[in-house]
């Protein structure tokens, strides 16, 4: 068996464990990431769409801020749209900052880009996976690539592996809790190369289901429809897409909808999880490895940056001072705000979308959210305030 070493061990190549390798080696700290999927699979994947301003400038930090600026779009506020009748929530008149459309493909091509050229150890398609004697001071992480098992020891192992990872699963049984909540609901989405129907992202509940209408250059337009977790891409052709998506944005905004043949089309399910702890021994779980959101409000991709950017403070307290009240206290601090930003995606998705379980009451109720924001400065600001992104620690 061939054996290597370094520092920080970091499991998946997604946005998490990327900017953890970048924000780590800027301080010295060394770190090799082991992916299952090839480097090609890992920059296709379409997803998230807006960054945070703390994640914007988390990826300055990293130095990739220079194209995320030269073409992302920040934008000033978004609307939220009830069967057609429209209310903007202008981030800037009400809590003074902005987001930043620019897609998390671009953002995971950035870093995978510079990680190489700074010459970090990135292993793709790397099979079985797995941590091991992660209560240990030598824990390890061992793989096997073209029939060669290979074991890294480290001092630390960071989960970035997302979702279906085997981190999570390394925790014992009786001392992992989990929370979670499947909706009863997918979104369709769709690429298109066509200017987006409107300079700000539109969130649209309509009686037939929710739309959002979103982009990624103002030449690329992303859409999404609340579709039923039992349909498959196959059953949306584009004609019905663009059909469904006019009659949930309404005519007024569907007038300068410009559609077009689609280049990416897929169903992502929706789900609100919790893992709690996110630490176990020398191992600690970041991203959606520990949790997932539902996509209403854009929080699944800053809520890894942040988790991101809370361990590698530990970590650089760790290495260069000797300190670990930040590492002890990792799993405690991101999990306060992990579970705002749950109680955030969770609100926006009840509010947004058609729950075939709904009666008329919890209808009404949705109508009564919108029409008080509508009218409600506070109410408005407190959307814009977890939208733009909560403090790391509050
Ligand atoms: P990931 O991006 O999932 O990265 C995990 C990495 O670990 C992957 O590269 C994977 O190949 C690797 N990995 C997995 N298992 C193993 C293993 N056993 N061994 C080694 N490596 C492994 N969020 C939004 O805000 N808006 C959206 O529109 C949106 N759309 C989404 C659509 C889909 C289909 C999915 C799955 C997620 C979407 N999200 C969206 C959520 C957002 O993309 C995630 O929150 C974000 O990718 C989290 O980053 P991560 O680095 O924690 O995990
Ligand atoms: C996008 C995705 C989201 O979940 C969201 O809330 C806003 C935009 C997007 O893919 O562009």
């Amino acid at each position: 068996m061939k054996s290597k070493k370094t520092q920080v061990c970091i499991i998946g190549s997604g946005p998490a464990g990327l900017l953890l390798s970048q924000l780590l080696h800027n301080e010295g700290i060394s770190s090799i990431i082991v992916d299952r999927q090839s480097r090609s699979r890992i920059e296709e994947r379409v997803r998230a769409g807006v960054l945070e301003w703390g994640s914007v400038e988390a990826l300055e930090d990293a130095g990739i801020g220079e194209r995320m600026h030269r073409e992302g779009l920040p934008h000033s506020g978004f609307d939220l749209a009830f069967d057609g009748d429209l209310h903007r929530i202008d981030l800037t008149a009400l809590v003074d900052k902005r987001v930043m459309v620019y897609g998390q493909t671009e953002v995971t091509i950035d870093l995978i880009a510079r990680r190489l050229k700074q010459g970090c150890e990135i292993i793709f398609s790397a099979e079985e996976v797995q941590p091991i004697d992660v209560k240990s001071d030598a824990p390890k992480v061992r793989y096997t690539k073209d029939g060669e098992t290979v074991e890294i020891t480290c001092d630390y192992i960071a989960g970035c592996d997302g979702f279906h990872g085997v981190s999570r699963q390394t925790i014992p049984q009786d001392i992992l809790k989990t929370f979670e909540r499947v909706y009863p609901f997918g979104w369709m989405g769709v690429l298109v190369e066509k200017p987006p129907v409107s300079d700000e992202l539109i969130y649209a509940n309509h009686q037939r289901g929710f739309a959002l209408c979103s982009m990624r250059s103002p030449t690329r337009s992303r859409y999404y429809v609340q579709c039923p977790t039992t349909d498959k891409v196959e059953d949306w052709s584009d004609a019905r897409f663009w059909d469904e998506l006019a009659v949930r944005i309404g005519p007024q905004v569907a007038a300068n909808l410009e559609t077009g043949d689609s280049f990416e089309k897929s169903i992502a399910p929706l789900r609100s999880f919790v893992a709690e702890p996110m630490r176990f021994g020398n191992l600690f779980l970041c991203g959606d490895a520990a949790h997932i959101v539902p996509p209403t409000g854009a929080k699944g991709l800053n809520l890894a940056i942040a988790d991101v950017r809370i361990l590698s403070r530990g970590l650089i307290e760790h290495y260069k001072r000797a300190q670990d009240a930040y590492l002890e206290a990792y799993s405690q601090t991101c999990l306060k705000r992990v579970w705002k930003v749950e109680r955030f995606s969770w609100y926006m998705s009840t509010m947004l979308h058609q729950f075939p379980e709904f009666s008329g009451f919890e209808k009404r109720m949705q109508r009564a959210e919108f029409d008080y924001l509508a009218g409600s400065e506070a109410a408005s600001q407190a959307l814009a305030e977890n939208y733009v992104g909560l403090p790391l620690e509050m």
